[in-house]
This record gives structure tokens, C-alpha cells and sequence, in this order.
């Protein structure tokens, strides 16, 4: 019986309202990628913020296909018999065939199904698989490549998966098959080259000649249609790996990417131009109360001022109402994501903060995974001795508030020289002793594995920013992706991100880039590239990005030192602003969710399926091309009240002390909804997305 599937997606402020109701009859959907419920990085965040959407879509007939991690299935997985009758009977056959797959339920928004396969148990197989693939399709992997071996496994029983559930089905079935990236792109070609009836996808997030060669000096976009693709993969090893990427983007119905700029990349390194780009969207949530994110901010903002006062315990000569929190976060590769230039508008920054006498104290933290030995002495030891303080001041705020008590008691007032007596004093002379260090506050909260050579400390070291009392920009390298559950900064990156004040992430190979987008959606004010997918995005659907907080730094036409100085003026102009300001901006960056949220932007990736069905089954789907879905044409205006910059925006007068700003903070509701009314968006995007595949 056909099953009618309808989606409607409401009204999304300015973005036009959408509603679709489509008949996929029987079709099912498998989304394969390595990262399904297994963290790496930003392809993670795709498909686990779309599993809301896409389920809701699809409902019982959408699967997701991953890889089995004990340790990542016994916190995300719930484990449980397959529902799917076809699937059960696909998953018991391999099973019985010496594989070993599970299934579950990904405890995500949108509860989505997961096929997990065990690639390590098959292993066995991989020296007869690798043996087809060459025969098969000429593509030979050497031993020593573990993920491209994992690739291997991956991909022969992603394969096998999918052409047994073909086998499974009584009916026909229409088998839409979507794939993420080079690592399951193997499942891809194979279901092609054993005629699979199967309708397939291929989304590529970066492509990894690019990743290579930019992490090297090669001058990218100046040269991206002469390179010698084989020639550069061979020097680098990966010759095998880009003949896998390759033979998929080729092999698939449908070809896709993130973003424009990586959409030329393909075409010139891949040798296939995208069918259409797929922009990454988050689950955006909304709020009851307006600016409860506001609040949200100041909470966490209070919790990493907590683990500052501990990291600086000794050199707490700062002023922590005036500290900014910067950071950058995200895979560990220096000068792709342009922690190199960061580095180096720091060192600037700090220059240009000390000779204004600013009074402002910027705190930038690195978060970017690499090997260590767990967290350093001298890091706990900062929260202990954090926390040893506070206890201090609880027992003698108890201590006094015993006398206090004792004395009303007796109906009289305390005589206050009396009530701290030299017990107390000791406890705190002590206390304050054990706060005295020798050393600067850590750069690196970590015992980093190579740390002579790695690139950050390499960097600090040669620019000299080592915490020390003069500096105006301290630096805290934490080389470990954030959690609530760490001993020395109990967040989650989302609680983090909150409590910052400002992302910078001057990337210069960045196919999407998930960080400054997910600062945007929770209103914490960005700086990306023009090199960047979410960047170039920003740029063409918002008329004045830096007055919503999204500084777009220019790295295309610019040489390295230029974006270093463009990036330092970008950092010193926020750093003069009024907290007043920075809560205005904080609200207008909020206001930019709904172009980023999959509600909106959901609707490419249907468009990749419908157009993959009626090429896979062009007797029964029809995709008509100029109904493609396009955001061509939609911008955010600039804010009708603000001047361009908003470092210069807003001041009513031009004496503002901070105690007008602390009044006015109260006021920034009111004051933000008039401004909300006047800005008026326009609903220039059109997009008509009907039933575009018919039975
Ligand atoms: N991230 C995280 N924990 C951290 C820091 C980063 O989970 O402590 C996530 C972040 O939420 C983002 C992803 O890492 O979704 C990085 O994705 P992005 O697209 O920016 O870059 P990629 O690493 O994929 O190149
Ligand atoms: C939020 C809170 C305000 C607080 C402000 C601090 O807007 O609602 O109460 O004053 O954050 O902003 P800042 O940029 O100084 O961290
Ligand atoms: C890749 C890219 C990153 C992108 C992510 C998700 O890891 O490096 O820029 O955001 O995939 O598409």
C-alpha cells in the first residue's frame, strides 16, 4: 500500500513558508556515512541535526547506516529487534553469513533507526574484498592504510546490506541510498558496478586533495584548475583513497556538496560538477521567552569565569567583568582552519590593547583535539586551589555568621571588630599563601604528547604571549574536545559556546564550517572567511553581515599579513564595544537562526532524493530541474538602525559610561523590539517546492 509521507514546514521569519505533501509510495531511505552515531567532526553534526527532519519525513522507512563503537553505542544506542520486516530479514541473513550488524535506535532528536555494522568482526574478508575491488574496478589499497582498510570493509558490507535488503523485498522496492563522504563511498560504487536498483547519493564535505594540499603551501584557488590530480594525490599518499572519492562522485546518480565554493573545488579536483549543493542546516530551537539565549549566556559566561578565576589563581589582576572569552574550536589542523592567523591577530591585538591602555582583557581558548597525556599538574591544580578559596570564604562567612547570630540573640548589635577574630585571620592568611605561584598561568591545560613541535605552543612560543601580567590577551590551549563531565571545565561545547563572546575562525579550506554557524544560531557573534562555505553563505544572503555579528574575513584577495591586520581591526573594534552593544549584536545574530535551521534548508537535500529517484526510476518518478530548490535571490537587509560597523552603532550619546550601560542593559528588550519592527524583511525567496516526484 503506498504511504503517504507529508512534510510542512511553518512559517520560518522572512524565509518563506513551505508545504509539501509527496508521495514516495514505498521508497525507503538509507543514510550511510562513518559518522553515524560516532563522533569525528562537522559530518557528525549533519547528519545528527537533519535526523529530526528527514524521520519526520520518512518515518518507519529511514535508516541510518554506521559503524559499530562499543563505546559510542552504550551511551547513544538503544539496541532493540528491527522493526522492518525486509530489514529484519536483510540484518539475520548477514548475520548468519558471519557478519556481525546491529540495530538500534539513536537516542537523537528524532529518535532515528541505526544499522550498525561491526567492520572490525568481517576483517577477515578484507585481503579477498580489496582483491575484488582491484579486479573489479582497478583500485588497489595498500596494508598500511587503516582507514582506507575500515573503507574497504565499510564499503563491501554497506553494499552487501543494501543489496540484500533488494533481495529481501517481495515488491521492487525504490531504495534511495545516500552516502557521506570518501570513508562510505566504497557502498556507493559497488551497489553501481552490481546494478543495485538502487537510487544513490554521494555528498561530499570536503575533498580530500584540497584538505592536502591547502594544509601545505600550495596557493590554492589561484591554482585549482592546473593541478595534476594524480600526480599530487601520488605525492601524498593518497592515491588510493582519491581513486575511492573519486570513483564515487562519478558513480553516484546524484552528486552533491556543501557549499559553492567546494562545488568548484569538486569540479576541478574530482572532475564532476555538483548536481546541487546541500548546505548544512542545524536543529534550531526556539525559545518561549525571547531572550532567554541572553540569559543562557550570562549562566555559562559565569562558569568559564569560574574556571578562569582558577586558572589565574596568583595573577587575578584583571578585571573579570571586563573579559572578553574568544575561541576557536574544531579538527586540529593549524592552518586549514587558521589557527595561524589567529595566533598572530592575537599578538597584534595585544600590542594595540596595551598601548590604548585598554582596560579590557581578552581570554582566547583553543579547543582543538590533539595527542596528549591528560590534564597537567599545574592546570587541576589552579581549580583546586579555586576551590579551596571558596571553601575558605564559606566557613568563615559561617563562622561569622554564627557570632552574628549569637549576638542578636542577646538583642544587641555585633560589635564588627569583633567578629572576625585571628582564627579566621589564619585561615585566610593561609589560604591566600597557598595561592601564591611561581610560574605564568598555563598556555596548554594539558601534558601535550609532541609538545616541542606542535604547531599552537610553537606559535605562542615565537610570539610570546605566555599569560604573563603585562599581556592584555591570554591564551588557554585546551587540546580536547570539550564535556560536562571533565574535571577541569565541566561544559559541553554548547554550554561554552554560550558563555563566549565572540568565535573566530579565520579557516582558509573550510568546505561548510559547522562552528560559526552553530555561534549563530545561539547568538554568540562570529568571524568566518570568505573562504568558508558558511561564510560565502552569510555573505550572499545578508546585506550588512558584520551587523549581525558575522565578520566575514577576507582571505581571497587578501595575502596573509593583510588578513592578519584585517582580522586584528575586526577583534580591536569588538573589544571597544559597550556591553550594551554586544547585547544588541548578540540579538541581531540570533535573529539569522532561521536561514540556518533545516527547516529551511532541509529542503536541498529532498531535492537531491527526488532528483536521484527519477534517475534511478525514471518510469516511475519525474523530477522537473527548474523547480530545483535555489536560495538564490533571498538577503537580509542591513538593520534599519544601525550604522555599518557596529562598533559605532547605536550610542545615543557620545558620553557612555558604563553605569548608562548596566541601565540600559534593562531596557534592551523594549529598545530591540522597535528596532525589530523597523527592520522589516523582505519575502523575496520564492522557491516553489510542489510534489515534484509523481508515481
Ligand atoms: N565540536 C564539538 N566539541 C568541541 C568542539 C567542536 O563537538 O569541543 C564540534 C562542533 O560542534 C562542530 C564540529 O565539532 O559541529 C566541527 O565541525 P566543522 O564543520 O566546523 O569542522 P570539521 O571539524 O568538520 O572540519
Ligand atoms: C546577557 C544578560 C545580561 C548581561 C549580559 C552580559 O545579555 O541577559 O544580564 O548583562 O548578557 O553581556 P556581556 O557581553 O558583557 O557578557
Ligand atoms: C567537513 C568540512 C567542514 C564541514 C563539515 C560538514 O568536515 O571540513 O567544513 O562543515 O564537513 O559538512
Amino acid at each position: 500500500m503506498p504511504l503517504a509521507r507529508s512534510l510542512s514546514v511553518t512559517s520560518l521569519s522572512g524565509l518563506e513558508e513551505w508545504d509539501e505533501e509527496f508521495d514516495l509510495e514505498d521508497a525507503v531511505l538509507f543514510e550511510i556515512a562513518w559518522e553515524v552515531a560516532n563522533k569525528v567532526g562537522g559530518i557528525y553534526t549533519v547528519i545528527q541535526t537533519k535526523a529530526r527532519l528527514t524521520a519526520e519525513e520518512w518515518g518507519e522507512n529511514y535508516f541510518l547506516v554506521g559503524p559499530y563503537v562499543e563505546s559510542n553505542v552504550r551511551t547513544q544506542v538503544e539496541l532493540i529487534e528491527p522493526t522492518n520486516p525486509v530489514l529484519k530479514r536483510t540484518i539475520d541473513q548477514m548475520n548468519a553469513s558471519g557478519c556481525k550488524i546491529y540495530f538500534g535506535r539513536w537516542l537523537i532528536e528524532g529518535s532515528p533507526y541505526v544499522v550498525l555494522i561491526d567492520v572490525g568482526f568481517t576483517a577477515w574478508s578484507l585481503d579477498r574484498w580489496k582483491r575484488e575491488l582491484w579486479e573489479h574496478c582497478g583500485i588497489g589499497v595498500p596494508w598500511f592504510d587503516r582507514e582506507a582498510n575500515d573503507a574497504v570493509l565499510f564499503g563491501f558490507l554497506t553494499a552487501w546490506l543494501l543489496g540484500e535488503y533488494a533481495a529481501q523485498s517481495e515488491e521492487s522496492p525504490h531504495i534511495v541510498a545516500h552516502f557521506h563522504e570518501w570513508l562510505a563511498g566504497l557502498g556507493l560504487v559497488l551497489c553501481r558496478q552490481r546494478q543495485l536498483p538502487i537510487a544513490t547519493i554521494f555528498t561530499t564535505h570536503a575533498t580530500l586533495l584540497g584538505r592536502y594540499l591547502c594544509a601545505g603551501s600550495v596557493d590554492f584557488y589561484n591554482n585549482l584548475a592546473q593541478f595534476n590530480v594524480d600526480k599530487e594525490a601520488g605525492d601524498r599518499q593518497i592515491y588510493h583513497r582519491y581513486c575511492l572519492e573519486r570513483a564515487a562522485a562519478h558513480c553516484t546518480h546524484v552528486f552533491t556538496t556543501v557549499s559553492q565554493i567546494t562545488a568548484i573545488e569538486a569540479e576541478h579536483l574530482l572532475k564532476r560538477k555538483p548536481d546541487i549543493i546541500t548546505p548544512n542546516g542545524l536543529n534550531v530551537k526556539k525559545f518561549s521567552a525571547m531572550h532567554e539565549f541572553q540569559n543562557l549566556h550570562a549562566q555559562s559566561k559565569s562558569r568559564i569565569q569560574e574556571f578562569v578565576r582558577g586558572h589565574f589563581y596568583g595573577h587575578l589582576d584583571f578585571n573579570l567583568d571586563k573579559c572578553l572569552f574568544l575561541f576557536i574550536a574544531g579538527r586540529y589542523e593549524f592552518s586549514n582552519k587558521g589557527a595561524d592567523v589567529f595566533l598572530e591577530a592575537l599578538a597584534r591585538l595585544n600590542y594595540l590593547l596595551r598601548v590604548n591602555h585598554s582596560d579590557v582583557t581578552v581570554i582566547a581558548f583553543f579547543i582543538m583535539p590533539a595527542r596528549t597525556n591528560n590534564f597537567n599538574v599545574e592546570t587541576l591544580k589552579g581549580q583546586a586551589v579555586r576551590k579551596q578559596l571558596w571553601d575558605t570564604a564559606q566557613t568563615v562567612k559561617e563562622r561569622f555568621g554564627k557570632k552574628l547570630y549569637e549576638s542578636l540573640l542577646v538583642g544587641q548589635l555585633p560589635d564588627v571588630s569583633k567578629m572576625l577574630d585571628k582564627e579566621d585571620f589564619t585561615i585566610m592568611k593561609r589560604a591566600i599563601f597557598a595561592t601564591q605561584r611561581q610560574s605564568q598561568p598555563p598556555v596548554c591545560t594539558h601534558n601535550m604528547l609532541e609538545d616541542s613541535s606542535d604547531p599552537i605552543l610553537s606559535c605562542v612560543r615565537r610570539i610570546g604571549l605566555f599569560n604573563s601580567s603585562s599581556d592584555r590577551v591570554k591564551i588557554i590551549f585546551h587540546p580536547e574536545f570539550l564535556s560536562s563531565t571533565s574535571p577541569l571545565l565541566p561544559m559541553d561545547y554548547e554550554e561554552f559556546v554560550r558563555g563566549c563572546h565572540l568565535g573566530v575562525f579565520p579557516s582558509y579550506y573550510e568546505p561548510w564550517g559547522y562552528t560559526p554557524a552553530e555561534c549563530t544560531v545561539m547568538g554568540i557573534p562570529s568571524i568566518s572567511t570568505n573562504l568558508s562555505g558558511f561564510g560565502c553563505f552569510m555573505e550572499e544572503h545578508i546585506a550588512d553581515p558584520s551587523a549581525y555579528g558575522i565578520y566575514i574575513l577576507d582571505r581571497r584577495y587578501k595575502g596573509v599579513d593583510e588578513s592578519c591586520n584585517q582580522l586584528t581591526s575586526f577583534l580591536f573594534q569588538f573589544c571597544k564595544q559597550s556591553r550594551r552593544q554586544r547585547i544588541i549584536q548578540r540579538n541581531r545574530t540570533e535573529r539569522l537562526s532561521d536561514l540556518l535551521d533545516w527547516r529551511y534548508l532541509g529542503r536541498f537535500y529532498i531535492a537531491a532524493r527526488h532528483m536521484a529517484l527519477a534517475k534511478a526510476f525514471p518510469d516511475t518518478f519525474i523530477y522537473e530541474p527548474e523547480e530545483t530548490a535555489s536560495t538564490a535571490g533571498f538577503r537580509y537587509p542591513r538593520p534599519a538602525s544601525v550604522p555599518p560597523s557596529p562598533a559605532l552603532s547605536r550610542h545615543s550619546s557620545p558620553h557612555h559610561s558604563e553605569a548608562e550601560d548596566n541601565e540600559e542593559d534593562e531596557r534592551y528588550d523594549e529598545e530591540l523590539e522597535a528596532e525589530k519592527d523597523r527592520v522589516n524583511i523582505r519575502q523575496p525567496y520564492t522557491m516553489p517546492v510542489k510534489n515534484k516526484v509523481s508515481a
